[in-house]
């Protein structure tokens, strides 16, 4: 077995939704998985409302995580218009944020985007009617876009999709059915099955469930932090 080939044991968590009321605290996890894993995946809403000082208290609890950490901002990181900030800061702690973009650790691409919602096969929203909606259409395309270009760039044999937003919806099955095009968008899963994908992970839909696949097979992990995972812990770990 080449030194490439060694499976990257990956932990991978999503929404921790970190509050500037100290309400929350994921230092002693970090050491945990830094024990655990060889990379730690974070798929999006890292702070609770997009505040620069949540960020600011995350990257301040990264210290206790000893492992490279990938990551994707997720919808809650822009609610308060300051995203281009909590990318600073999220960068500053050393953290490699995928925003359309690859990096490679151990011979396996990781390479990721948000993502987008408009929901799931024959039922997703099309470009049709008004302009609001040509807009919304246009964020999903374009997000979607931005990840076929990303995954272009990606020249290891092993790769792994981060996403926020879901692409398929076995992995929502337990929200609301009502907000499933909310949720994501097969778009996403339509670009990950042009190519050649070890795993996809996703956060967002705290209720979905852990395992689903994209129309080519691919397996698709929502690691939102409330979901039941095999590891029995908040976060899952994927080998590829
Ligand atoms: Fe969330
Ligand atoms: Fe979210």
């Amino acid at each position: 077995m080449t030194e490439e080939k060694k499976p990257l044991k990956i932990a991978a968590l999503g929404d921790l939704h970190v509050k500037d009321d100290h309400s929350t605290s994921y230092r002693e996890l970090f050491g945990e998985i830094s024990r655990a894993a060889d990379v730690l995946v974070l798929t999006g809403d890292l702070t609770d409302l997009g505040k620069p000082r949540e960020a600011e208290i995350l990257a301040e609890e990264l210290r206790a995580c000893s492992i490279p950490v990938v990551d994707v901002l997720g919808n809650h990181d822009y609610e308060c218009g300051h995203e281009d900030e909590i990318k600073a800061i999220i960068k500053g702690a050393g953290v490699h944020l995928l925003d359309g973009s690859s990096h490679e650790i151990d011979g396996v691409g990781f390479v990721g985007v948000k993502g987008f919602a408009g929901g799931f096969g024959r039922r997703m929203l099309g470009a049709f009617g008004e302009a609001a909606i040509k807009t919304f259409v246009a964020e999903t395309m374009n997000e979607a876009m931005r990840l076929e270009n990303a995954m272009r760039a990606v020249r290891a044999t092993r790769s792994v999709v981060v996403l926020h937003y879901a692409p398929v919806a076995e992995t929502v099955e337990g929200e609301p059915l009502e907000i499933f095009p909310f949720l994501g968008s097969s778009r996403l899963a339509e670009t990950t099955d042009r190519f050649k994908v070890s795993a996809v992970v996703h956060g967002h839909a705290h209720r979905g469930r852990y395992e689903g696949r994209t129309p080519a097979g691919a397996p698709v992990y929502n690691v939102a932090f409330h979901i039941e995972k095999p590891s029995r812990r908040p976060y899952a770990l994927i080998e590829v």
